[in-house]
């Protein structure tokens, strides 16, 4: 017994000579373990006599506790100067002025996407798609501009100069206006679309770019006429602009998609020598501003479509995004828009909770 009271003392002489937790853990194994020398005696009390188990066994018992509450004071210890040590380490300055939240902001052309989206989804528009590597059937022949047909030229295309694998001349999209044929031939009719996207023609100066941005729309139904065509423009743009006084004038124009077609001005005012949309139109102090071409679209489109144009008439409209901006939000150069300068992104972008919704206004500013 004398023996088993010096290795008691000497175990926790051991414990508290122990610089870390590893140590520790070995002192552990050897007193408190399977093969461990308190475990050991605890098994003795088995073989003894029962006088004996009872003068012995509290001692051991005692043993026990001693050596394992010696174990757990001096693992906290150590924990605790491992934490102690750790926190010294990873200061923080409490005095540095709190990190700005990374930002960044709607770009004009993003938001009046989804405005219009907003605006035609409400009349029953869903919104379409179709890729901006286009092939020159889908953008030019289908749309009644055969390979000869001068209005090619006015586009200045950017070709590519392979074809594709139909021998179709390949290029990048000049209009949104192929999407009307990739619509009809993948959703037949009756149709509601619009379909906004990026365009790309070879010019370049103050009010146009290389790439742009268009919308187009398409209705296809029966009995479709020029007071349907009249009327969607109309509420449209009275949304757009957030305004009731806007006036149209509907000019006779040519488009080869459309017959009739028609150029769409809208009136505006004078406003600080600046042109605002609304009122005006030929009132002194107003003037008009073509904002969209449209017309009925041609029989010959119809067709190309993959409909009967006896049973299907549509109208068809399309206006450039990029434009619709600078009206509404007051930006006077279009390349600005594509230089990605993070000052002007700040002054005339929007918060991204900033969704243009009808019942909140699809004009708000964040
Ligand atoms: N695609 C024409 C352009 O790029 C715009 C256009 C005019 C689209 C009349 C139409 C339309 O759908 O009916 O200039």
């Amino acid at each position: 017994m004398e023996q088993f009271e010096q290795q008691q003392a000497q175990t926790l002489a051991q414990v508290a000579a122990a610089a870390d937790l590893d140590t520790l853990e070995a002192i552990r194994v050897a007193a408190l373990g399977k093969q461990g020398w308190v475990s050991a005696l605890l098994k003795s009390l088995g073989g003894m006599s029962p006088e004996a188990r009872t003068s012995e066994g509290p001692r051991i018992q005692a043993a026990r506790e001693a050596v394992s509450g010696a174990l757990a004071a001096r693992k906290a210890a150590l924990e605790s100067a491992a934490l102690e040590a750790k926190l010294a380490n990873e200061t923080v300055d409490l005095s540095l002025p709190a990190p700005r939240l990374p930002r960044g902001s709607v770009h004009p052309v993003s938001q009046v996407m989804d405005e219009l989206a907003e605006i035609f989804a409400d009349m029953g528009f869903a919104v379409a798609t179709g890729p901006e590597i286009e092939d020159d059937w889908h953008n030019f022949t289908a749309l009644n501009m055969p390979e000869t047909h001068p209005a090619r030229a006015m586009h200045d295309t950017f070709y590519f100069p392979d074809k594709d694998a139909a021998g179709r001349a390949m290029l990048l999209r000049t209009h949104t206006s192929p999407v009307q044929i990739r619509s009809m031939l993948a959703e037949g009719a009756p149709l509601r679309i619009i379909a906004p996207g990026r365009v790309y023609r070879s010019d370049s100066d103050a009010t146009h770019t290389p790439m742009f941005h268009q919308i187009e729309g398409l209705v296809i139904d029966k009995g479709i006429h020029i007071g349907h065509l009249k009327w969607t423009l109309e509420t449209f743009l009275k949304a757009f602009f957030e305004r009731d006084d806007i006036v149209l004038r509907l000019r006779p124009s040519y488009f080869p998609f459309t017959e009739p077609s028609i150029e769409v001005d809208v009136g505006y005012t004078l406003v600080n020598g600046k042109r605002v949309i609304g009122g005006g139109g030929d009132v002194a102090g107003g003037g008009w501003m073509e904002v969209l071409g449209s017309g009925m679209v041609n029989r010959k489109v119809i067709a190309f479509g993959g409909l009967d144009p006896d049973e299907w008439q549509g109208f068809a409209f399309g206006t450039g995004v990029d434009r619709l901006a600078m009206l509404k939000y007051g930006m006077d150069d279009l390349r600005a828009f594509f230089d990605g300068d993070a000052r002007w992104l700040e002054h005339y972008g929007f918060g991204a909770l900033d969704v243009p919704t009808l019942s909140g206004g699809v004009g708000a500013r964040a």
